[in-house]
């Protein structure tokens, strides 16, 4: 895709992702819009501050990346808004309002669907003061760092994900699943080494959490080598640390990144984020 329109932009960090300066993208016209997506394909995260915008300018905007993804946990989305799902610590008339602690981590979401969510966009109504930051690291960078030998050894594995052995195994929110939600999201197996369909790049696509096994490996090796290469796609060098404001607009591209969000004082603060995602396409 081409665009007339030059956005300003800096980077996250050096060689990754971008700031897209100077955009309102409520009143953003057609072609502003269509540079942003190039940018977001470009690289691999893109940060927009400072926005307002209802939840169906949200749906509309996102649109423009694809076709936006349904949600797992459907009582946290927005009453109305089915495409936009709810973090939160909020408590009202006695309910939650939002999932809490959700996608604490690294991961990359949707990871146990056959087809993963291509892009994720987080928007920010109410942030606390001081923790909550969301880290993204760049699977590509990480993957380009290792020697040709480590990559070969590496290139062709397969992981095993599953969904329900996430829900019963993860820190936060762990639950026995229903029938539905079992039979609505089986096993999948994905490449180790993923292959972005925009320009071939390859990413060292590693994830915590839905990652039952390294397939045709034993455990514990298996995890323990999922393990090591989650620390080698996590050190600093790799790793953008994004800080909260009001208004922020962050997207990645799970195609390419692994993230986390970390937590906060929940006794003191209130956070609450709109989170949207676009469908993706079968990993290769
Ligand atoms: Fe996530």
């Amino acid at each position: 895709m081409t665009t007339t329109v030059q956005l300003k932009t800096r980077p996250l960090k050096p060689g990754f992702g971008a700031e897209l300066i100077d955009v309102d993208l409520a009143h953003a016209d057609a072609e502003t819009v269509s540079g942003v997506v190039e940018a977001f394909h470009k690289h691999g995260a893109i940060l927009l501050r400072g926005q307002t915008m209802d939840p169906t300018q949200l749906v509309q905007f996102i649109s423009a990346f694809g076709e936006p993804e349904d949600h797992t946990q459907t009582q946290f989305t927005l009453p109305g808004h089915p495409k936009v799902f709810i973090l939160s610590n909020r408590v009202v008339d006695g309910k939650p309002i939002g999932a809490h602690n959700d996608g604490v981590g690294w991961h990359t979401d949707y990871s146990y669907k056959a087809e993963p969510v291509m892009c994720t966009m987080l928007y920010a109504a109410e942030v606390p003061d001081e923790g909550s930051d969301t880290l993204l690291a760049d699977q590509c960078a990480a993957w380009n760092a290792l020697s040709p030998e480590r990559q070969a050894e590496l290139d062709g594995l397969m992981l095993h994900h599953s969904y329900q052995y996430f829900m019963s195994t993860r820190e936060f929110g762990r639950q026995e699943l229903s029938d539905e939600l079992k039979a609505a999201n089986p096993d999948v197996i994905h490449p180790l080494i993923r292959t972005h369909p925009s320009d071939g790049r390859k990413a060292l696509w590693v994830s915590t959490g839905t990652v039952k096994e390294v397939v045709g490996m034993p455990n514990p090796q298996g995890l323990e080598l999922i393990d090591e290469l989650v620390d080698w796609v996590t050190q600093d060098q790799f790793v953008f640390r994004h800080k909260w404001q009001v208004g922020d607009i962050l997207m990645w591209d799970n195609r390419c990144t692994l993230h986390t969000g970390t937590l906060y004082d929940d006794t003191k603060y209130f956070r609450t984020m709109h989170r949207l995602w676009v469908k993706g396409d079968k990993p290769f």
